[in-house]
C-alpha cells in the first residue's frame, strides 16, 4: 500500500470510529457542596479501574503571546482547593507559567467513561516541600532531574545518557539534593467539570466554579 492510499484508508478508519457511552451517570443529587469529594472519589474509582496512569493530566498553559502548549504530567497531589505536579521550572512549562500563572488540566478516564477538568492559578510549591517529594523519588529520577535541561536542544541520545552517568559518578553513594532548578507546582482550583459519558451524546456535564469560599454548581449542555 503506498502512502497515499494508506493516508486514505487512516482517514476513513478515523471519520468511522464511535463509541457509544454506558457505564453511568451524574445528577444533581448525587453532587456534593465541594468538587474535591466527588474528585477524590472519581480518582479512587479511576484508580480502582485498572487504567494506566490513572493520575496522568493534560497540563494546559499559555505562553507570553497567548499561544497554548498542552502535554501530560502526573498529579502528585490533592489538597482541599488545590493539586500539585511536579517538574523543570526552567523547562517551556515553567517559563510558561512564569509569564501566565494560570493552567487549565484534563483526565480521561476511558474505563469509566468520565472526563475532569479543572482550572485555576498556579503558584510554585516552597523549596521544603519540594525537597521532601524529591527524597521520596526513586534514584534514578532523582538522577534524571539534575541531567536533564528539560525541554531544551539536545544534540543526540549519547549526550543524554553521558549527562546521566557523570551525575551518578558524581554523588556517588551520597544522598542526591533537588535541584535548585526543580519543584512542584500547585493548581488553586477555581473550577471544575464534570463529565460522565452517556448515550446519544446526552452526556451529564457538571460544572463547579469558586465563588471565594464558596462552589457554585451547573449542569451545561453536551
Ligand atoms: C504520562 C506522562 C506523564 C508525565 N509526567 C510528567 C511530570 O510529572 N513532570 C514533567 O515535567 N514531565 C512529565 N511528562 C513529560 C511531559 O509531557 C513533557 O514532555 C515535558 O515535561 C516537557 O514539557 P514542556 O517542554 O512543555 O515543558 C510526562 C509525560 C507523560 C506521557
Amino acid at each position: 500500500m503506498n502512502r497515499s492510499t494508506l493516508a486514505n484508508k487512516v482517514q476513513r478508519d478515523v471519520s468511522s470510529l464511535r463509541e457509544n457511552y454506558t457505564k453511568g451517570g451524574l445528577l444533581e443529587e448525587e453532587l456534593p457542596d465541594h468538587p474535591i469529594k466527588l474528585f477524590k472519589e472519581w480518582f479512587d474509582e479511576a484508580v480502582q479501574s485498572g487504567t494506566h496512569e490513572p493520575n496522568a493530566m493534560a497540563l494546559a498553559t499559555t505562553d507570553a503571546d497567548g499561544h497554548a502548549n498542552v502535554r501530560y504530567v502526573l498529579m502528585k497531589g490533592i489538597k482541599e482547593n488545590s493539586i500539585q505536579f511536579y517538574t523543570n521550572y526552567e523547562s517551556d512549562k515553567g517559563k510558561e507559567l512564569s509569564v501566565n500563572p494560570y493552567a487549565s488540566v484534563v483526565f480521561w478516564w476511558p474505563e469509566l467513561e468520565r472526563q475532569v477538568r479543572i482550572r485555576g492559578s498556579v503558584e510554585k510549591m516552597s523549596e521544603e516541600k519540594s525537597s521532601a517529594y524529591f527524597k521520596s523519588r526513586p534514584r534514578g529520577s532523582q538522577i534524571g532531574a539534575w541531567a536533564s535541561d528539560q525541554s531544551r536542544l539536545a544534540h543526540g541520545r549519547e549526550e543524554l545518557e553521558e549527562r546521566f552517568k557523570n551525575e551518578e559518578e558524581k554523588y556517588g553513594v551520597e544522598e542526591i539534593p533537588k535541584p535548585p532548578f526543580w519543584g512542584g507546582y500547585e493548581i488553586h482550583i477555581e473550577q471544575v467539570e464534570f463529565w460522565q459519558g452517556r448515550p446519544g451524546r446526552l452526556h451529564d456535564r457538571v460544572q463547579f466554579a469558586r465563588h471565594e469560599s464558596k462552589w457554585e454548581k451547573k449542569r451545561l449542555q453536551p
